[in-house]
Protein backbone atom coordinates (compact mmCIF):
# COMPACT_ATOMS: atom_id res chain seq x y z
CA UNK A 1 0.00 0.00 0.00
CA UNK A 2 1.55 3.34 -0.77
CA UNK A 3 0.47 6.62 0.00
CA UNK A 4 0.89 9.96 -2.22
CA UNK A 5 -0.72 13.19 -2.48
CA UNK A 6 -3.46 11.68 0.12
CA UNK A 7 -4.29 8.96 -2.44
CA UNK A 8 -3.93 5.36 -1.22
CA UNK A 9 -2.79 3.13 -3.69
CA UNK A 10 -3.08 -0.70 -3.28
CA UNK A 11 -0.92 -3.01 -4.60
CA UNK A 12 -1.85 -6.72 -6.07
CA UNK A 13 -1.30 -9.36 -3.67
CA UNK A 14 -1.01 -12.56 -3.52
CA UNK A 15 -4.30 -14.32 -3.55
CA UNK A 16 -6.26 -10.69 -4.11
CA UNK A 17 -7.99 -10.70 -7.64
CA UNK A 18 -7.83 -7.32 -9.14
CA UNK A 19 -11.27 -6.90 -8.48
CA UNK A 20 -10.84 -6.76 -4.58
CA UNK A 21 -8.22 -4.71 -4.94
CA UNK A 22 -9.73 -2.14 -7.18
CA UNK A 23 -12.47 -2.46 -4.04
CA UNK A 24 -9.84 -1.88 -1.27
CA UNK A 25 -8.60 1.02 -3.06
CA UNK A 26 -12.08 2.89 -3.76
CA UNK A 27 -12.81 1.92 -0.20
CA UNK A 28 -9.53 3.05 1.37
CA UNK A 29 -10.15 6.64 -0.69
CA UNK A 30 -13.75 7.14 -0.03
CA UNK A 31 -14.69 10.41 1.84
CA UNK A 32 -17.75 8.42 2.98
CA UNK A 33 -15.41 5.82 4.14
CA UNK A 34 -13.72 8.08 6.14
CA UNK A 35 -16.22 10.11 7.52
CA UNK A 36 -18.71 7.02 8.86
CA UNK A 37 -15.71 5.88 10.40
CA UNK A 38 -14.88 9.53 12.22
CA UNK A 39 -18.52 9.81 13.11
CA UNK A 40 -19.53 5.94 14.32
CA UNK A 41 -21.60 5.14 11.88
CA UNK A 42 -21.70 0.92 10.54
CA UNK A 43 -21.64 1.93 6.84
CA UNK A 44 -21.33 4.84 4.24
CA UNK A 45 -24.63 4.09 3.39
CA UNK A 46 -26.03 5.76 6.12
CA UNK A 47 -25.38 9.35 4.27
CA UNK A 48 -27.80 8.14 1.44
CA UNK A 49 -30.30 8.06 4.11
CA UNK A 50 -28.97 11.25 5.62
CA UNK A 51 -28.78 13.40 2.16
CA UNK A 52 -32.79 11.03 1.42
CA UNK A 53 -33.98 12.59 4.86
CA UNK A 54 -32.25 16.21 4.22
CA UNK A 55 -34.42 16.17 0.76
CA UNK A 56 -37.71 15.01 1.32
CA UNK A 57 -37.72 14.93 5.07
CA UNK A 58 -38.92 11.53 5.26
CA UNK A 59 -38.00 10.94 9.61
CA UNK A 60 -39.52 14.23 11.01
CA UNK A 61 -42.11 13.24 13.71
CA UNK A 62 -41.53 9.09 13.19
CA UNK A 63 -42.35 6.48 15.78
CA UNK A 64 -42.03 3.24 14.21
CA UNK A 65 -39.83 2.22 11.41
CA UNK A 66 -39.15 -1.03 9.39
CA UNK A 67 -35.09 -1.36 8.12
CA UNK A 68 -35.69 -3.96 5.58
CA UNK A 69 -31.75 -5.09 4.60
CA UNK A 70 -30.86 -3.70 7.96
CA UNK A 71 -27.35 -4.79 7.94
CA UNK A 72 -24.78 -3.98 9.01
CA UNK A 73 -27.02 -1.03 10.77
CA UNK A 74 -26.06 2.23 9.33
CA UNK A 75 -29.42 3.21 8.16
CA UNK A 76 -30.97 2.39 11.22
CA UNK A 77 -28.48 4.46 13.42
CA UNK A 78 -29.37 7.31 11.38
CA UNK A 79 -33.32 6.71 12.13
CA UNK A 80 -32.05 6.82 16.17
CA UNK A 81 -29.96 9.97 15.51
CA UNK A 82 -32.98 11.62 13.68
CA UNK A 83 -36.12 10.61 16.01
CA UNK A 84 -36.56 10.47 19.47
CA UNK A 85 -37.12 6.42 20.75
CA UNK A 86 -38.97 5.28 17.69
CA UNK A 87 -39.35 1.75 17.74
CA UNK A 88 -37.30 0.15 14.84
CA UNK A 89 -37.74 -3.37 13.54
CA UNK A 90 -35.04 -4.56 11.11
CA UNK A 91 -34.01 -8.02 8.98
CA UNK A 92 -31.31 -9.10 7.23
CA UNK A 93 -29.94 -12.44 5.78
CA UNK A 94 -26.91 -11.37 7.75
CA UNK A 95 -26.21 -11.62 11.54
CA UNK A 96 -25.81 -7.72 12.61
CA UNK A 97 -24.37 -6.71 15.93
CA UNK A 98 -26.98 -5.81 18.01
CA UNK A 99 -28.29 -2.10 18.29
CA UNK A 100 -30.07 -0.99 21.66
CA UNK A 101 -33.48 -0.73 21.66
CA UNK A 102 -33.95 -2.30 18.25
CA UNK A 103 -35.34 -5.48 16.84
CA UNK A 104 -33.42 -7.28 14.02
CA UNK A 105 -34.65 -10.44 12.46
CA UNK A 106 -32.01 -12.71 10.81
CA UNK A 107 -34.44 -13.93 7.90
CA UNK A 108 -34.79 -13.93 4.81
CA UNK A 109 -37.66 -11.21 3.82
CA UNK A 110 -39.28 -12.94 0.92
CA UNK A 111 -39.82 -15.86 3.28
CA UNK A 112 -43.47 -16.59 3.88
CA UNK A 113 -43.46 -15.78 7.39
CA UNK A 114 -41.60 -12.58 7.00
CA UNK A 115 -44.32 -10.00 6.74
CA UNK A 116 -45.97 -11.25 9.96
CA UNK A 117 -42.90 -11.59 12.16
CA UNK A 118 -42.23 -8.04 11.47
CA UNK A 119 -45.50 -6.74 12.04
CA UNK A 120 -45.70 -8.92 15.29
CA UNK A 121 -42.34 -7.18 16.15
CA UNK A 122 -43.08 -3.63 15.29
CA UNK A 123 -46.49 -3.75 17.63
CA UNK A 124 -48.69 -1.17 15.52
CA UNK A 125 -48.41 0.69 12.09
CA UNK A 126 -45.56 1.54 10.49
CA UNK A 127 -45.09 5.74 9.48
CA UNK A 128 -42.01 4.84 7.14
CA UNK A 129 -40.87 1.28 5.74
CA UNK A 130 -37.18 1.93 4.26
CA UNK A 131 -35.64 -0.95 1.79
CA UNK A 132 -31.47 -0.90 1.13
CA UNK A 133 -31.94 -4.40 0.01
CA UNK A 134 -30.10 -5.38 -3.04
CA UNK A 135 -29.59 -8.89 -4.48
CA UNK A 136 -26.50 -10.59 -5.14
CA UNK A 137 -25.75 -9.95 -8.56
CA UNK A 138 -24.81 -12.35 -10.50
CA UNK A 139 -23.21 -9.80 -13.16
CA UNK A 140 -26.18 -11.05 -15.78
CA UNK A 141 -28.00 -7.63 -15.89
CA UNK A 142 -31.76 -8.68 -16.75
CA UNK A 143 -31.60 -11.18 -13.72
CA UNK A 144 -29.91 -8.66 -11.73
CA UNK A 145 -32.70 -6.52 -12.30
CA UNK A 146 -35.44 -8.68 -11.87
CA UNK A 147 -33.98 -10.30 -8.38
CA UNK A 148 -33.82 -7.14 -7.32
CA UNK A 149 -37.19 -5.58 -8.59
CA UNK A 150 -38.62 -8.71 -6.92
CA UNK A 151 -37.29 -7.27 -3.74
CA UNK A 152 -38.93 -3.72 -4.21
CA UNK A 153 -41.99 -5.02 -5.30
CA UNK A 154 -42.44 -7.22 -2.21
CA UNK A 155 -41.50 -4.18 0.32
CA UNK A 156 -44.28 -2.23 -1.49
CA UNK A 157 -47.03 -5.03 -0.64
CA UNK A 158 -45.83 -5.18 2.62
CA UNK A 159 -45.80 -1.45 3.35
CA UNK A 160 -49.21 -1.01 1.86
CA UNK A 161 -50.12 -4.10 4.62
CA UNK A 162 -47.94 -1.62 7.63
CA UNK A 163 -48.33 1.89 6.87
CA UNK A 164 -50.47 4.07 8.30
CA UNK A 165 -52.39 6.44 5.94
CA UNK A 166 -49.43 8.78 4.84
CA UNK A 167 -46.95 6.95 5.34
CA UNK A 168 -43.93 6.45 3.46
CA UNK A 169 -41.92 3.85 0.92
CA UNK A 170 -38.62 3.91 0.33
CA UNK A 171 -36.78 1.88 -2.17
CA UNK A 172 -33.21 0.97 -3.47
CA UNK A 173 -33.91 0.15 -7.41
CA UNK A 174 -31.16 0.11 -10.06
CA UNK A 175 -30.75 2.56 -12.98
CA UNK A 176 -34.11 3.47 -14.90
CA UNK A 177 -35.55 3.68 -11.29
CA UNK A 178 -38.62 1.57 -10.24
CA UNK A 179 -40.39 0.32 -13.84
CA UNK A 180 -43.48 1.27 -15.57
CA UNK A 181 -46.16 -0.93 -13.74
CA UNK A 182 -44.20 -0.61 -10.22
CA UNK A 183 -44.28 2.86 -10.48
CA UNK A 184 -48.34 2.55 -11.45
CA UNK A 185 -48.89 0.55 -8.33
CA UNK A 186 -47.28 3.19 -6.43
CA UNK A 187 -48.78 5.82 -7.79
CA UNK A 188 -52.21 4.11 -6.96
CA UNK A 189 -51.07 3.73 -2.96
CA UNK A 190 -49.18 7.17 -2.46
CA UNK A 191 -50.09 10.61 -3.43
CA UNK A 192 -46.26 11.46 -4.48
CA UNK A 193 -43.47 9.13 -6.16
CA UNK A 194 -40.15 9.94 -7.04
CA UNK A 195 -36.58 9.13 -7.81
CA UNK A 196 -33.43 10.25 -6.49
CA UNK A 197 -30.13 9.26 -6.20
CA UNK A 198 -28.37 10.50 -2.89
CA UNK A 199 -24.99 12.59 -3.68
CA UNK A 200 -23.58 9.40 -0.96
CA UNK A 201 -24.85 6.88 -4.00
CA UNK A 202 -21.28 6.41 -6.53
CA UNK A 203 -21.74 7.80 -9.11
CA UNK A 204 -20.56 4.47 -11.22
CA UNK A 205 -23.45 2.26 -9.46
CA UNK A 206 -26.76 2.28 -11.19
CA UNK A 207 -28.71 2.28 -7.80
CA UNK A 208 -31.50 5.10 -7.56
CA UNK A 209 -33.88 5.31 -4.93
CA UNK A 210 -37.64 5.83 -5.28
CA UNK A 211 -39.42 7.62 -2.56
CA UNK A 212 -43.08 6.99 -2.14
CA UNK A 213 -44.94 9.45 0.11
CA UNK A 214 -48.05 9.84 1.29
CA UNK A 215 -49.76 6.42 1.69
CA UNK A 216 -53.36 6.49 0.36
CA UNK A 217 -54.35 3.93 3.24
CA UNK A 218 -55.35 0.29 2.84
CA UNK A 219 -58.09 -0.97 0.51
CA UNK A 220 -59.65 -3.69 1.94
CA UNK A 221 -60.73 -6.31 -0.35
CA UNK A 222 -62.94 -9.55 -0.34
CA UNK A 223 -65.75 -7.90 2.62
CA UNK A 224 -68.94 -8.80 1.89
CA UNK A 225 -71.77 -7.16 1.29
C1 LIG B 1 -26.67 -2.31 1.07
S1 LIG B 1 -26.97 -3.41 2.38
C2 LIG B 1 -27.86 -2.44 3.54
C3 LIG B 1 -27.06 -1.38 4.24
C4 LIG B 1 -27.82 -0.70 5.36
N1 LIG B 1 -28.89 0.15 4.85
C5 LIG B 1 -26.93 0.14 6.23
O1 LIG B 1 -27.03 1.36 6.19
O2 LIG B 1 -26.12 -0.42 6.98
C6 LIG B 1 -28.21 -4.47 1.72
C7 LIG B 1 -28.64 -5.59 2.63
O3 LIG B 1 -29.80 -6.22 2.09
C8 LIG B 1 -29.79 -7.55 2.57
N2 LIG B 1 -30.74 -8.37 1.81
C9 LIG B 1 -30.73 -8.67 0.50
N3 LIG B 1 -31.74 -9.50 0.20
C10 LIG B 1 -32.41 -9.74 1.35
C11 LIG B 1 -33.55 -10.54 1.69
N4 LIG B 1 -34.19 -11.26 0.77
N5 LIG B 1 -33.96 -10.54 2.98
C12 LIG B 1 -33.32 -9.82 3.91
N6 LIG B 1 -32.23 -9.05 3.66
C13 LIG B 1 -31.78 -9.01 2.39
C14 LIG B 1 -28.35 -7.97 2.37
O4 LIG B 1 -28.02 -9.09 3.16
C15 LIG B 1 -27.60 -6.70 2.78
O5 LIG B 1 -27.14 -6.77 4.10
Amino acid sequence: MTRSTGHTRVKTAKGRTAQSTRWLERQLNDPYVKKAKAEGYRSRAAYKLLELDERFNLLRGVKRVVDLGIAPGGWTQVVQKKTKGATIVGIDLLPVDPIEDVTILQMDFLSDDAPRVLTEALGGDADIVLSDMAANTVGHAQTDHLRTMALVEAGMVFACEILRPGGAYVAKVLAGGADHDLVAELKRNFTAVKHAKPPASRKGSSEWYVIAQGFKGRVDVGEEG
